[in-house]
């Protein structure tokens, strides 16, 4: 059976700093233009392009292997792909500059390449050293801190449409040799190209780090940077046991709060409306939204469930930034927002529907038996509690997420967490509820689902 004419394997191997690769040669941008030049061609069902690890030239990379017949090409560059593609895939006539035609050096190069690399390998696991992979997760930071400073300078809008080290500086009010030195790091992690002393912004941070673009993620992303503050106490924290940074939400900046609530914002729009048809609100005519955020899950079930009227139960400064979501998506007829506090407030009664968000993370055990105790009070008889979070396997390792977002809920507060499944289902039976189950969605969260006899 061969479903595809041809397949082609890329290689885009990355090796340490220093070792001949394909990825240091060129090989993302190769992959990139073959995918794309597939496409333009309407080859997709004709040609399948993947990725593979080295092949054993790594000197003369890019290299791409092409099957069935096995062609094999080095030293390819995004330019020669179009001529690639036209000639090797369509008229069959591989390009011969480009072809490996010698088998026998093949095989020797490959067999040389083979032989450095046992070597080396044995060489480190005798000197014991630490693996490469072990190494850079551990390094990992590196790198997340080089943009998340770019983003707090608001560093890719300063370069615009290309601008020199010392202009970008002059921009930021920054010193000039140190902006340099973070455009040239930038540059080494390809969100920037340097070319002749400009600066340009990649494809990437273009659409997504830069002011005035559609998918601009930066405010959100400024959510994460202030994460990085509190995630530099979490030794301190683990000796304590709780975050040690003193803070109430509610006495945070504005700052904070709309970059936190921009960051919920993006993820929730996206979700929102998979999550409210998996719900399931047909017959529901009042839903309570506990801490609803800037609004996106109520508005989705509201868009929905065209019968559903949702109240919005939040904080006295996230209220206005929900109050703009639901203008702005015409519903302020049916979506309306409360300011109150779901630790101890009483949460209202009649609701066929409690959603609670990404808010059991926030609370203690303690706490959150006393919210779902509430919740009950706040339903109808037969009406449904619905909790959406990281929901945590029994033994708690996974899933991965789940598991590091407890540490994010230990940094920030005092006594949240991620919780299992079994931790919740304790809870909502303990606070009366029924036909208690764990519904699990695509993605990183995952439902619990009670109802309320
Ligand atoms: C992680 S966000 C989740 C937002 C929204 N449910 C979502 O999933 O997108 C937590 C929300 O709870 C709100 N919140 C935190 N503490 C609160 C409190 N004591 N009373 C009311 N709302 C609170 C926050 O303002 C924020 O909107
Ligand atoms: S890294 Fe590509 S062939 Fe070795």
């Amino acid at each position: 059976m061969a479903p595809f004419r041809l397949h082609v394997f890329v290689c885009n191997q990355q090796k340490p700093d220093g070792v001949p690769c394909c990825a240091a040669r060129g090989s993302a941008p190769v992959l990139e233009a073959l995918r794309r030049e597939v496409g333009a061609q309407g080859l997709e069902d004709q040609v399948l392009v993947t990725e593979c690890g080295s092949m054993g030239l790594c000197e003369h990379g890019p290299n791409l292997v092409v099957y069935p017949e096995g062609t094999w090409y080095s030293g390819v560059s995004p330019a020669d792909v179009p001529e690639i593609v036209r000639s090797h895939f369509e008229e069959g006539r591989p390009v011969a500059r480009l072809v490996r035609s010698d088998e026998a050096g093949l095989r020797a190069e490959i067999a040389a390449n083979r032989e450095r690399m046992i070597a080396a390998r044995r060489a480190r696991e005798a000197a014991g050293v630490l693996p490469d992979d072990l190494n850079d997760r551990i390094r990992g930071f590196q790198e997340s801190r080089a943009i998340l400073t770019a983003l707090e300078l608001d560093l890719f809008t300063a370069v615009a449409e290309g601008a020199t080290a010392a202009e970008v500086a002059a921009k930021l009010g920054a010193a000039p040799r140190s902006t340099e030195m973070l455009l040239n790091a930038l540059a080494s992690l390809r969100l920037l190209v340097k070319r002749e002393g400009v600066f340009h912004n990649s494809p990437a941070a273009a659409r997504y780090f830069a002011a005035g673009s559609r998918d601009n993620a930066r405010p959100a992303l400024l959510h994460t940077a202030h994460l990085w503050q509190r995630w530099s106490t979490l030794t301190d924290c683990v000796r304590a046991g709780s975050a040690v940074a003193r803070e109430e939400p509610s006495a945070r900046s504005e700052d904070w709060t709309e970059a936190f609530i921009a960051a919920m914002h993006r993820n929730a729009s996206e979700r929102a409306p998979l999550v409210a048809r998996a719900v399931g609100a047909e017959n529901a005519g009042r839903m309570l939204d506990v801490g609803g955020g800037s609004g996106a899950y109520s508005i989705a079930f509201a868009r929905t469930y065209p019968a559903l009227r949702a109240d919005i139960l939040d904080l006295a400064g996230v209220a206005p930034i929900a109050r703009r979501h639901i203008r702005e998506a015409g519903l302020e007829d049916r979506v309306t927002v409360r300011i109150g506090d779901l630790r101890s407030d009483q949460l209202g009664e009649g609701y066929h529907l409690v959603f609670l968000s990404a808010i059991c993370h926030m609370l203690s055990p303690a706490g959150n038996l006393d919210l779902f105790l509430r919740c009950h009070q706040a339903l109808a008889p037969g009406g449904r509690i619905v909790v959406q979070d990281f929901i945590l396997e029994a033994d708690k390792t996974a899933p991965r997420f789940a598991a590091l977002f407890a540490l994010n809920m230990l940094v920030g507060t005092h006594g949240g967490s991620s919780y299992s499944e079994p931790e919740y289902a304790g809870w909502l039976s303990e606070a009366g509820f029924q036909d208690v189950r764990h519904a699990r969605l695509p993605g990183i969260t995952g439902l619990m689902l009670g109802s309320r006899p």
